[in-house]
């Protein structure tokens, strides 16, 4: 079942899901260069990509936001007493899942280092655009809020699942 109905996401908001949860977690990988300077294995194999994991991101977000307002009356509902504080906290982590790669690409061109994804270069590097670049510094910052968020998901996800013992998470797996 590809669209999304009262008890359950459907595939492709599922595959959306948990995709981006993916590579979100690998993004976060990224607060590993302020360990040793990202001389690790870590910092070597998996945070290179960073850039262009980002990209990705960027456009499966768009295909997202697309397609969870083709789906928006369609969807499992939540419990009316915190309906609001959930509508709230997964339109945020819409609003983050924009806000980070929009940053970086600021913070990118605006820093004269144009853009590249897996060695195409989409960008030419470039003279300074000093307003992009301060919007650009937003990135690091968001990317704290970003985590801080995205662990209270998780945690809300954990507390249906093991303490409320109800079909929240089972509606997305
Ligand atoms: C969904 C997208 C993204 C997420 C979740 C994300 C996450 C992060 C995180 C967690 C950090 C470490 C911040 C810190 O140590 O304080 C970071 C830094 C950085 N990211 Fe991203 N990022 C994303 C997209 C991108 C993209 C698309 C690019 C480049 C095209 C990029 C370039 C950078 C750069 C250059 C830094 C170092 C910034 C600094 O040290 O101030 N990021 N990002
Ligand atoms: C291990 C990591 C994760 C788990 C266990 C998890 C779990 C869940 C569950 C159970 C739901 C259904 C909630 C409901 O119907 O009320 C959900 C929805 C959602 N999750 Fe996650 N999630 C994870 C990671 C993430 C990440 C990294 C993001 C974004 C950065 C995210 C964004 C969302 C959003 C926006 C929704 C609302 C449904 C939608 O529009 O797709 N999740 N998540």
């Amino acid at each position: 079942m590809l669209h999304d109905n009262r008890s359950q996401y459907g595939t492709v908001s599922k595959f959306l899901h948990w995709s981006m949860a993916l590579l979100f977690l690998w993004q976060f990988l990224k607060l590993g260069d302020r360990i040793n300077d990202g001389e690790h294995w870590i910092g070597q194999t998996l945070v290179p990509f960073h850039g262009s994991i980002g990209l990705i991101l960027l456009v499966m977000i768009v295909l997202r936001i697309i397609w969870s307002l083709t789906q928006m009356n369609n969807r499992p509902p939540h419990e009316p007493a915190t309906v609001w504080l959930v509508k709230l906290g997964h339109f945020g982590l819409y609003v983050m899942m924009v806000l980070m790669p929009l940053s970086a690409i600021l913070l990118m061109v605006g820093k004269g280092y144009g853009l590249k994804f897996f060695g195409i270069q989409l960008v030419e590097r470039g003279a300074e655009i000093p307003w992009a670049a301060s919007l650009g510094e937003f990135h690091s910052p968001l990317a704290w809020l970003t985590l801080i968020m995205v662990l209270g998901h998780i945690g809300a996800a954990l507390f249906h699942r093991l303490v409320k013992r109800d079909d929240i998470m089972q509606r997305m797996l």
